[in-house]
């Protein structure tokens, strides 16, 4: 890189338009999309799609509801010809749907091109010259006066051409391409030059495409040079102004955004930002920033992930995980704090709330993504996404003091493995840590004798010590008191409850109960055991054991936690 790069590049001349509105505009309705996946979006590809591909995306584009679709440059090549055809010859084309072709501004193509859309109900052709000054010195070397002429001749041949077919709908457009790099006073000179041979009307307008055919300047500028255009062109009731950014700055979406602002009423663009070099704008990320702020797109992107299965099959190009709205990773939370804002969000929601749900600028569930994905868990995540997961998943609701526990186990294991781990992994971890703790004192069976008259149990119980059975009994003012009574006899030590929580798991004949239970042995600290049985008492003796055998584990130094730490 240089030393100092304005020796090589110069910045970009802001427009002079110091009462500009745009800033202060806000989007509060949806524009004409325009798909050209087919021919901008195809031309990009290292491998253009074929016949078969082609048809599949333009169904998919049909599905998602845009009604305009640039389906190909069929002057090109062979393939986008047939396409065309193809479509038109097999009655493909919806009512409601029209296509879209480019050509160059030459009299040899344009003549091709209407070839290709004979007997078409509706079509849109679209023609384009360069008008930028580095094209017009380098490429054609021809001044200004000329590149006028040329796009005026074949602005006429398209309309002669055009009225003798007159069974069709035919809409034209022109694109002064490079509109991002020319002058704006050459620009509105050969628009107005076009639409003064168009003669297009408020019934039935032209469309004027202004392509930021390569992105040079922050959004702003483009902004302004669309607004400049909507106020200065010539017969601006009678056209539509459309805007194609690219994204050579990674700013094509703001671009577009501030251009809606500043006047445009059409958009063209690629799903997911596909398209030359850095791509063109990518409509699904403009449709759902839309949609996010209470505005409707009019495109259907509630089966999203389908959509990028076919962008991908089609294109043969993969979708990034960060892409915004549909990457595999966007509606993920790894980090603690965040899954932690997430899950009481979630549970402070009301039925008809607005969304505001920290970290989730939109709800997946409105483009078919589960909640599965929100919240997963690695060395950056907290007690939050594991407590989600283990409540969402299986039903478990871990007491506040338990989550921090066992967030401490399973941050032993993320911290060993590096790895993420599922919520399926979660559970197996609190299974084998909590509920199967069984060892070396097992529960085997009880028999419980309430006397109603002195507010006392007695408690005869069965366990397992090191797999040898030996009977207990104890009394106490219920179950758990009794039993811990007996248990204290056992390990010469006394065993102290410190809380209860207990709830059920499933409904009827299935129900289980789960008990959490937090006490310590000895001079012990305290922790949790946990225990689960369709009876509500077993499942307390288990996770008393549980807490036992947890304790005693820590207390001889043998514990897992240990172990993984
Ligand atoms: O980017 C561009 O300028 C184009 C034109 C042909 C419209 O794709
Ligand atoms: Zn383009």
């Amino acid at each position: 890189m240089l030393k100092d790069p304005s020796t090589k590049y110069r910045a970009f001349a802001p427009v002079r338009l110091s009462d500009r509105t745009w800033p202060d505009a806000v989007i509060t309705q949806a524009p004409i999309w325009c798909s050209v996946d087919l021919r901008d979006g195809n031309q990009a590809l290292i491998e253009p799609m074929n016949l078969e591909r082609k048809i599949r995306l333009f169904q998919q584009l049909v599905a998602i509801g845009f009604k305009e679709i640039e389906v190909g440059f069929p002057s090109a090549s062979q393939t986008e010809y047939d396409f065309i055809r193809h479509l038109i010859d097999n009655n493909l084309i919806p009512d409601d749907v029209t296509v879209q072709v480019l050509s160059q501004s030459r009299e040899h193509l344009i003549k091709r091109t209407f070839e290709a859309l004979k007997g078409v109900r509706s079509a849109i052709v679209h023609i384009y010259n360069a008008t930028a000054p580095v094209m017009r010195r380098v490429v054609f070397n021809m001044n200004e006066d000329e590149v006028l002429q040329l796009a005026v001749t074949h602005a006429q041949m398209v309309k002669d051409i055009a009225a003798e077919a007159p069974e069709t709908r035919w809409t034209f457009e022109y694109s002064p391409e490079m509109f991002s790099g020319s002058e704006l006073p050459f620009a509105k000179r050969i628009v107005d030059a076009v639409t003064a041979v168009w003669e297009p009307t408020p019934e039935h307008k032209c469309i004027i495409n202004l392509p930021a055919t390569v992105e040079h300047s922050t959004p702003n500028i483009f902004a302004d040079m669309v607004e400049w255009m909507h106020r200065n062109l010539a017969r601006r009731d009678s056209i539509l102004i459309s805007i194609h950014p690219h994204n050579d700055r990674g700013t094509g979406t703001a671009a577009g955004e501030f251009a809606l602002m500043a006047g445009a009423d059409r958009i063209e663009g690629c799903l997911f930002g596909n398209g030359e070099r850095t791509g063109n704008v990518d409509v699904v990320n403009m449709a759902l920033n839309m949609y996010t702020q209470g505005v409707h797109p009019g495109l259907d992107f509630s089966d999203i992930d389908e959509v990028r299965r076919t962008f991908e099959y089609c294109n043969q190009l993969p979708v990034h995980p960060r892409h915004p709205y549909v990457g595999d990773l966007v509606f993920t939370s790894f980090s603690g704090s965040h899954q932690d804002a997430i899950k009481k969000a979630f549970n402070a929601r009301g039925p008809n709330d607005i969304w505001d749900v920290p970290y989730l600028p939109i709800d997946p569930l409105d483009l078919g993504r589960s909640y599965e994905a929100v919240i997963r868990v690695n060395s950056q995540s907290g007690k939050g996404g594991i407590t989600y997961l283990l409540e969402h998943e299986f039903g478990l609701v871990l007491p506040r003091r338990l989550q921090i526990e066992f967030s401490r186990v399973v941050q032993g294991v993320t911290d060993a493995t590096g790895k993420e781990l599922s919520a399926r992994d979660i559970y197996s971890i609190f299974r084998e840590h909590y509920l199967e703790a069984q060892k070396p004192y097992g529960y085997v069976a009880h028999h419980l004798v309430e006397d109603s008259t002195k507010d006392e149990v007695e408690m005869s119980t069965e366990i397992s010590v090191d797999g040898r059975a030996q009977r207990l009994s104890g009394r106490g003012n219920g179950p758990i008191d009794a039993f811990t009574h007996a248990l204290s006899d056992v390990i010469g030590m006394p065993v102290k409850v410190h809380d209860y929580h207990e709830h059920s798991i499933g409904s009827g004949a299935d129900a289980q109960a789960v008990t959490y239970i937090e006490l310590s042995v000895g001079e012990g600290r305290t922790l949790f055991g946990a225990g689960s049985d369709a009876n509500i008492v077993t499942a307390s003796m288990k996770a008393i054991l549980s807490g036992v055998n947890r304790a005693l584990a820590e207390q001889s130094g043998t514990s897992d936690q240990r172990r993984v730490a």
